[in-house]
């Protein structure tokens, strides 16, 4: 990617779309502005003015349950208007482009969108094409970031561990196509993580991973050997091009996560999935289930930290258009 757009001239993070770039202290502020909204949904009154009279435009070229809906509710809880638009129901579909869409909406007052899209670098793109006022935060694109997904288990590890440095976290399954492995390995790596191991078919790990600061293991039960924390990936089979697994029956006797494999990590080891998960393909039910797995807790952490992010760019942003002279 060029020149990150992220911080601005005064140091303030004006758009979100990799953690790559941005600093420790940064990621430690949003985390720990995520820990003071996890209580949220038990408060009397769920919500807080921060964002009245604010717009945030859910833009998803790519379906999604957890992160469009959860982005809704975060921008909701800081009592922000939230517009939700759907790549089927846009004008895109016409032939206009991402950009144009994002100028009509931008036509309308609204001042910050969460973009997922399956084009790497989608929202990198909307952001150095938006006037300053208006914020892009990246809820997924293509391969390459899925940040905010990457903060929501960095915050689920921290609730169950408290520090980084002695983990060792094992991320399973299709790290070639997956944008949240990436965004996973960066964070773990900057908070201090003692070991990151990416285990997989040589089919789908990268060229050239190790160079983000990984182990690699082609081995399940030696990639599992000990671990903290294991982080199973979906096998994304709509990215796919060609055969890169010999069948789903082999790969789940080989990287299918079941009780037995389970038992090569350390015996209080977390079981984590970004979801959406395929039961019997990378995970079996009862692991997924089981008391060592806190996707559920994922999913519900999804809140807290996208209300963190919202609120860290539009709550400490003040800047506002210049009328139209
Ligand atoms: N983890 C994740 O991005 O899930 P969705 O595709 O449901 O948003």
């Amino acid at each position: 990617m060029p020149q990150d757009v992220q911080i601005d001239t005064d140091g303030r993070l004006k758009h979100f779309i990799s953690i790559q770039a941005l600093p420790r202290k940064l990621i430690e502020e949003i985390l720990a502005l995520a820990e003071s909204y996890i209580d949220f949904p038990t408060r009397n009154i769920k919500k807080v003015p921060l964002l009245r009279g604010k717009t945030v435009v859910n833009l998803f070229f790519e379906p999604s349950t957890r992160t469009r809906t959860t982005f809704e509710i975060a921008a909701k809880r800081l009592s922000a208007d939230v517009i939700n638009l759907q790549s089927d129901s846009m004008s895109t579909v016409k032939g206009e482009t991402i950009l144009d869409t994002v100028k009509t909406l931008q036509a309308m007052h609204t001042d910050t969108f969460i973009v997922r899209h399956k084009n790497s670098g989608a929202a990198d793109l909307i952001a150095r094409h938006v006037p300053p006022h208006v914020h892009i935060i990246n809820g997924g694109d293509g391969r390459y970031s899925h940040p905010t997904q990457a903060l929501l288990d960095m915050l689920t590890i921290r609730q169950h561990r408290h520090s980084f440095e002695n983990l060792t976290v094992a991320i399973v399954g299709d790290i070639l196509h997956s944008r949240v492995a990436r965004s996973e390995i960066t964070a773990l790596n900057v908070l201090g993580a003692r070991e990151v191991r990416v285990v997989a078919p040589k089919t789908l790990i990268p060229t050239g991973v190790e160079k983000l600061g990984v182990k690699i293991y082609t081995d399940m039960a030696k990639g599992l050997k000990d671990v903290d924390v294991v982080v199973m990936l979906r096998l994304q089979m709509e990215r796919m091009e060609g055969q890169l697994i010999p069948s789903p029956r082999e790969y789940y006797q080989c990287y299918g996560l079941t009780e037995e494999k389970l038992k090569n990590a350390k015996p209080d080891a977390m079981v984590m999935h970004p979801g959406p998960i395929n039961r019997g393909l990378e995970i079996a039910s009862s692991v997924a289930d089981g008391q060592r797995s806190v996707i559920l807790s994922q999913v519900s952490n999804g809140i807290a930290v996208r209300m963190a992010v919202i609120a860290k760019i539009m709550g400490g942003y003040s800047k506002q258009p210049k009328p139209a002279s």
